[in-house]
């Protein structure tokens, strides 16, 4: 749908109030509701914040004033379109795609936030942590190291730290992987490298059978703070992200995610 919005400061935050109830318009009566909107030719994903009794606002990040040119104390009327974001997979065309075990894992994992009592062995543990270290790296420095846990008090005190973490309730076992800062100078490729390893460690994880999920660990978060105290990490260590995983209590079938306009040949 379209609708007009006044973008405006409010103390910290850049704000627009909907006009309208999005709870009716998309017919989400209760839950989080991510939208896709379009300002100025301009795409973003959102969730909608609450304000309560079916007033929503969106926020907007530093990266999207910048880009609209949002000068400070200025306020903004512009045309929004603004559509419920599932993912649609009739509408999406799938190619030719060829098959083999690999890639059938790739489409198929999920995250997985619930998990049953079963234990995992040593074997299968062993064999995770060592499609992680098969990541590739910059310069092949190989910055990553891998905290495991499969005890599920240090896991109790990860949920009490972080509601995003909340999952380890019911996890077998978490890995928080880490990358060393010294071997690895240049930041962005130490995340890099460190996120190529936690693919790897969650396409594993899938193809024993078992499910997880990566959690985003932010550089100086309290959540930052807390992982590098409970598991009494090194100055020249960072966390860079937390996988919970264990064997899965639920089902999920991904969609169709081959989306088109995110291709572009030979140029933009
Ligand atoms: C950098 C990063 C941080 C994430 N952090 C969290 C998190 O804190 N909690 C969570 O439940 N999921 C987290 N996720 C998982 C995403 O929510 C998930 O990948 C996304 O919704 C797509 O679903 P799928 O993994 O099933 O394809 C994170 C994923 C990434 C890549």
């Amino acid at each position: 749908m379209n609708c007009t919005i006044d973008i405006k400061r409010e103390g910290n935050s850049v704000i627009a109030h909907l006009p309208f109830n999005p709870k009716l318009e998309f017919g989400i009566p209760k839950g989080s509701i991510f939208v896709k909107c379009i300002i100025n030719g301009t795409q973003f994903k959102s969730r909608l914040m609450s304000k309560g009794n079916g007033r929503f606002f969106l926020f907007f990040s530093k990266q999207l004033i910048k880009h609209l040119n949002l000068k400070e104390e200025e306020n903004l009327n512009v045309s929004l379109d603004i559509e419920l974001d599932h993912e649609d997979n009739e509408s999406i065309a799938e190619p030719e795609l060829l098959e083999n075990e690999t890639l059938k894992i790739i489409r198929e994992r999920a995250s997985i936030r619930s998990f049953t009592d079963k234990e995992i062995s040593n074997a299968v543990i062993d064999t995770i942590l060592n499609a992680g270290l098969c990541a590739p790296s910059a310069k092949n420095k190989r910055p990553f190291h891998f905290v495991i846990t499969q005890n599920k008090e240090q896991m109790k005190q990860i949920t009490e730290i972080s509601h995003y973490a909340k999952m380890l309730e019911s996890a077998a076992a978490c890995i928080i992987v880490c990358g060393d800062k010294i071997m690895q100078c240049i930041p962005e490729w130490l995340l890099e490298d460190c996120s190529a390893a936690t693919q790897n460690l969650l396409l594993a994880i899938q193809s024993l059978g078992l499910g997880g999920v990566w959690c985003g660990v932010k550089q100086s978060s309290d959540f930052y703070k807390d992982i590098v105290n409970e598991f009494n990490l090194p100055n020249h260590i960072r966390p860079i992200a937390l996988i919970a995983f264990g064997y899965t209590q639920e089902k999920k079938v991904q969609p169709n995610r081959h989306e088109i306009n995110k291709i572009h040949r030979e140029t933009w």
